[in-house]
């Protein structure tokens, strides 16, 4: 809880810090790169800091997490806590790291606000730091204390490259060596560290497609004007052994019988495929409507194997959109109002930030509960700080 001695500090400045993150996450970045260039070594992805995402989403949920506090005095934002700390319990990020963040943006901060960064200001925002950090660091502790190994990363195999639509490489691993295997929740993701070829690993996240026991399998969308997915396609090949971390992630399947609605775009599906094999596995009754939206169907990933999982389940349908019209339900972008979705159901979305924002808004504004509406963005969760 914020101390009384911060609160009135906090509550008038709050608006300013915010408006300034823009100026001041840049900063911030270069003077830890500066100091720490070993960070964007298996731990930062480069393309966040180029396209200026990740920045925003770090600097802005401090932000953010403070007017939470003065909102809700009483309690914390524990979902999007809990959203960071598997993004970073799945870099394997150490709580000795958090004072290098402290610093530097502690250090940008102050030469962004000038005289305004008076003592009490300062000490003000470090209280809603640290109150931040160590409620991301107990949260990574007992993440880290979840999993059967103390390995942030471990060595796997690649035992099977296949392409399927849309650009999109399913790979097969298995374990490299004896360290203990995660279990998954269905909808997790791992990181994949990747070696460039200026002599750096890049660290990216993907979601874990069904797989037998003890293996791993993801499906990796090319991104032509990305770093990692290029050099997934062309570089990786069966035999070849990269390291993954454990299994994190909170879009997990809920312990409930209520309806479940999946509405995906794209690469989107990984997640659904994830809770439809589950759902197949634990013999589910439940309806389960599944909505899925894409350029064509040549272009729909694991097109066969999501079908059949929704034909395994008793009580599932599927129904898609695609732009380009041909053999889909509909033609065009995803459009719920036709859809008649049971207001008790879990409605879960995955796909680009667009498409979350539409079929979000349509689900809502249909007089769904925002509270049962989840979603993953294959990316830094701006939304998460900056809401609608
Ligand atoms: P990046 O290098 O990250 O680039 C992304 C974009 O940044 C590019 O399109 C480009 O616009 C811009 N950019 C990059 N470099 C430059 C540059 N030098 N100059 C200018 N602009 C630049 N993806 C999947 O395919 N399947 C999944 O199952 C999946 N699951 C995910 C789960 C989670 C929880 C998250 C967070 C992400 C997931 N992703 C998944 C997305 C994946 O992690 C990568 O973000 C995505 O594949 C793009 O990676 P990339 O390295 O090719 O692109
Ligand atoms: C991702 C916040 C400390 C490294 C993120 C994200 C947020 C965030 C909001 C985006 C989550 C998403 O992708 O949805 C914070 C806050 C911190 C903190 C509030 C301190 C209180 C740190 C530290 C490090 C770190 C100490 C390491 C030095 C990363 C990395 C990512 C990330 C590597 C992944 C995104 C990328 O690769 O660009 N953090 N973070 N964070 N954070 Fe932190």
């Amino acid at each position: 809880m914020l101390s009384d001695t911060s609160r009135p500090i906090i509550a008038a400045t709050a608006a300013v810090v915010a408006e300034r993150i823009p100026f001041i996450t840049p900063e911030f970045y270069k003077r830890m790169f500066g100091a720490r260039p070993d960070l964007l070594d298996g731990m930062f992805s480069r393309s966040n800091q180029i396209t200026g995402e990740q920045p925003k989403a770090l600097a802005g949920s401090i932000a953010a997490f403070a007017i939470w506090l003065l909102q809700h005095p009483d309690s914390y934002p524990e979902s999007v806590l809990s959203r960071i700390a598997h993004k970073h319990a799945s870099l394997g990020l150490k709580e000795d790291e958090y004072p290098t963040v402290y610093e530097h943006l502690f250090g940008a901060i102050a030469a962004d606000l000038g005289d305004a960064a008076t003592p009490e200001v300062v000490e003000a925002w470090t209280e809603v730091y640290w109150l931040m950090a160590h409620a991301l660091i107990s949260m990574e502790k007992n993440l880290y204390a979840s999993q059967p190994n103390d390995k942030p990363f471990s060595p796997w195999r690649v035992t099977k490259k296949e392409m399927t639509g849309g650009n999109v490489a399913v790979i097969s691993f298995e374990p490299a060596d004896d360290t203990a295997v995660a279990p998954a929740r269905p909808g997790q993701y791992v990181s994949i560290e990747v070696p460039t070829p200026d002599g750096i690993r890049q660290p990216r996240q993907f979601t874990l497609i069904p797989a037998p026991a003890g293996t791993r399998r993801i499906a990796v969308k090319l991104d032509p004007n990305g770093e990692v997915t290029p050099l997934i396609h062309e570089k990786l090949r069966v035999g070849d052994v990269y390291d993954l971390s454990n299994p994190y992630g909170d879009l997990v399947l809920r312990d409930t019988q209520v309806p479940l609605v999946l509405a995906s775009a794209g690469i989107g599906v990984t997640p659904m495929l994830a809770l439809l094999h589950a759902l197949c596995e634990r013999g589910s009754q439940r309806e389960v409507i599944v909505l899925h939206a894409d350029r064509s169907s040549a272009e729909w990933p694991l097109a066969d194997e999501m079908k059949q999982l929704v034909a395994d389940l008793p009580n599932a349908r599927i129904e898609t959109w695609f732009e380009e019209g041909g053999d889909g339900d509909h033609e065009g972008y995803m459009d719920i109002s036709g859809v008649s979705i049971p207001w008790e159901a879990n409605v879960v979305m995955c796909g680009p930030l667009p498409f979350l924002k539409a079929v979000r808004s349509q689900v809502i504004s249909s007089g769904h509960p925002s509270e049962q509406v989840f979603y993953e963005i294959f990316g830094p969760d701006l939304w998460l700080v900056q809401g609608e």
